[in-house]
C-alpha cells in the first residue's frame, strides 16, 4: 500500500534545465556507474517523448522525484526502457506508479507496440511494479549486464486499438 505525498506532483518530458538534477539523482543510486549528463542532452534532443519526468511541489521550491527513460529497439514496433528511477525520499508514496503509468501512454500513443526492460531477480518492488503494469517475465538472461549481472527480460506487449 502506498502513502500519498502531501505535495503535489507533475509529470512531463524532460528539458536541458533537468539535466543536473536528473545526473544528481542517477549518482544518488548508481554512484559509480550512473547514466551520464551527455546521454540525457542527446535523449532529450533525439528521443524528446521517450525520457519523462516526475517532479514534487512543495511550499518552497520543486523538486525533480523520479525519471524514466526510453529507447528504440532493433525493430520498429520495439521501444526499451532504459531507466526508471525515483529518488528514495519519495519512494513508496506511488510516484513511481505514476510516472511509468504516464510514461507507458506516451509511448504507446507513438505506437510502439512491444516494451521491453531488463531487471534484475532480486529488484522485488520494480519487479512487482512492471508485473502490475502488465510486464511478463519472457526469459531469464545469465550475466546480461556483465559477470553476475543475471537479469529478467520482461515484455509488455500492447494490444491494437485498431
Ligand atoms: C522501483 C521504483 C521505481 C518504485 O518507485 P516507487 O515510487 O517507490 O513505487 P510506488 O510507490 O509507485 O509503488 C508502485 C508499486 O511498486 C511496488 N513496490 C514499491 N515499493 C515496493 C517495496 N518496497 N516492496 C515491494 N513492492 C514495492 C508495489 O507493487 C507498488 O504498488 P502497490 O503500492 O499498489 O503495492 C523505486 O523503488 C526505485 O527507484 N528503485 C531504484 C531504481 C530501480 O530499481 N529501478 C528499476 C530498475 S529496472
Amino acid at each position: 500500500m502506498t502513502t500519498k505525498p502531501s505535495a503535489s506532483s507533475s509529470l512531463s518530458a524532460a528539458t536541458p534545465d533537468d539535466v543536473a538534477a536528473l545526473c544528481h539523482l542517477e549518482v544518488s543510486y548508481y554512484p559509480h556507474d550512473g547514466y551520464p549528463a551527455p546521454l540525457f542532452y542527446q535523449a532529450i534532443h533525439q528521443w524528446p517523448d521517450l525520457l519523462q519526468v516526475i517532479k514534487v511541489k512543495s511550499a518552497h521550491q520543486t523538486s525533480l522525484a523520479g525519471y524514466c527513460l526510453g529507447a528504440p529497439g532493433q525493430n520498429p514496433q520495439q521501444l526499451w526502457l532504459m531507466s526508471l528511477l525515483v529518488d528514495q525520499s519519495y519512494r513508496g508514496m506511488g510516484l513511481g506508479k505514476q510516472l511509468l503509468q504516464h510514461w507507458l501512454n506516451r509511448v504507446e500513443q507513438l505506437g510502439f507496440s512491444q516494451l521491453w526492460l531488463s531487471v534484475s531477480p532480486a529488484n522485488t518492488a520494480a519487479v512487482k511494479l512492471y508485473e502490475q503494469q502488465g510486464f511478463v517475465v519472457h526469459t531469464t538472461e545469465t550475466d546480461y549486464l556483465g559477470a553476475g549481472e543475471d537479469r529478467y527480460l520482461m515484455l509488455r506487449n500492447v494490444k491494437s486499438k485498431h
